[in-house]
């Protein structure tokens, strides 16, 4: 098959337009079987509560191609498993899991041509959606509910590529409340950052830090990934909170710290201000991310640095990378069996 002509290694994290997407209509309690369409555009009525009342949720996950040009998928069912959690708290019908699956399998296949070549350093990204659509006016749950699974070719999250360092800036803003949506894939959550990450973004930063609502001492999360910190003694560890999105990625870099790097992992609530001398490396992880080094952290008006004054990657997150890309990209044994090829 025939890959697209594109410069692969100039692509950034936007949009471009594939052949195909796959969709699937539920209504009066059941999906249909979904299909392949070649619209871009989805008509909706105006009074889709996905529209009104952000009543929708997206999910997001990425294929890559192989040395044998296998096409892989990284962890598909723990995005439908999310998908199936952030449905539930948002009153919506559940993708069951082989529709989900077949649904991203048939959009990746339909669009094996944009799949980034081996080597290329770019991925397929896979974006989930599940929306409320139909007439509705009053505070409801909608009658009837799209799933599309669109794809598109993508070069790395923050500007520079490869494995380089980041910085985020403690944001005076909350992302999510205690006992809010922070820990399911609602689009809803997301808006607010936007203003958040223009004033990280003002202050030098890539993207805003937030701290829990409560007490504004505690780490949870930046606006698109978790983090990670490295500590003395071999440790990793991140911030435990019921308001952060439970990133696969991160789930996924806990697992190989602990099996094959022989690290003590430990989620744990972090105090900034009274730990931030002790972190060693810092990093935010998620699927758009990978795993991005953080350099340093701004935060009571100044710049706090981590491994070599914020100047260089750390060994941790450099072997943590590594490991993850690997995984991913079939160069190494997947022993933990994360990695699934599509059918072609
Ligand atoms: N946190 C937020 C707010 C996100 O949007 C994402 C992206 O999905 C993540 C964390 C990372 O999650 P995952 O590793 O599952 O992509
Ligand atoms: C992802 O990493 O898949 C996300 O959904 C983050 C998004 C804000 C780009």
């Amino acid at each position: 098959m025939e890959k697209k002509d594109i410069d692969w290694s100039k692509l950034g994290f936007e949009y471009r337009k594939t052949d195909y997407r796959f969709s699937a209509i539920w209504e009066e309690g059941s999906w249909s079987d979904g299909e392949l369409v070649t619209s871009e555009f989805i008509t909706l009525h105006e009074g889709s509560p996905a529209l009104h009342y952000a009543q929708q949720c997206f999910e997001g996950l990425k294929a890559q191609t192989a040395k044998d040009g296998q096409i892989l998928l990284f962890r598909p069912e723990l995005n439908c498993e999310r998908m199936q959690n952030t449905a539930a708290r948002l009153s919506m019908p559940q993708v069951p899991l082989e529709l989900f699956l077949h649904g991203v399998r048939e959009a990746v296949r339909a669009n094996a041509a944009w799949v980034p070549p081996y080597g290329s350093g770019a991925s397929l990204y896979i974006r989930p959606l599940l929306i409320g659509v139909g007439p509705n006016m009053g505070l409801r749950p909608a009658k009837k509910y799209e799933f599309r699974v669109m794809v598109t070719p993508v070069g790395p999250y923050y500007k520079s590529a490869g494995l380089s360092l980041i910085s985020l800036a403690v944001s005076d803003f909350d992302r999510a409340a205690p006992h809010g949506t922070g820990d399911v894939k609602a689009g809803a959550n997301y808006p607010g950052g936007l203003y958040a990450t223009r004033k990280a973004q003002e202050l030098g930063a890539n993207e805003a830090l937030y701290l829990d609502a409560a007490q504004r001492r505690y780490i949870e999360e930046a606006g698109s990934a978790n983090i990670l910190i490295s500590m003395a003694g071999n440790k990793l560890v991140t911030p435990k909170s019921a308001a952060i999105l439970p990133s696969i990625t991160r789930r996924s870099i806990m697992d190989i710290a602990r099996v094959e790097l022989g690290m003590e992992t430990e989620e744990r609530p972090i105090d900034l201000r009274a730990e931030v001398d002790s972190f060693e490396e810092v990093a935010a992880c998620g699927t758009a991310a990978v795993l991005s080094p953080v350099g340093k952290i701004w935060f009571d008006n100044s710049w706090h640095t981590f491994y070599n004054k914020g100047e260089s990657v750390g060994p941790v997150m450099q072997n943590l990378y590594d490991i993850l890309c690997q995984i991913q990209k079939g160069e190494r044994q997947d022993s933990f069996g994360w990695t699934s090829a599509v059918a072609l």
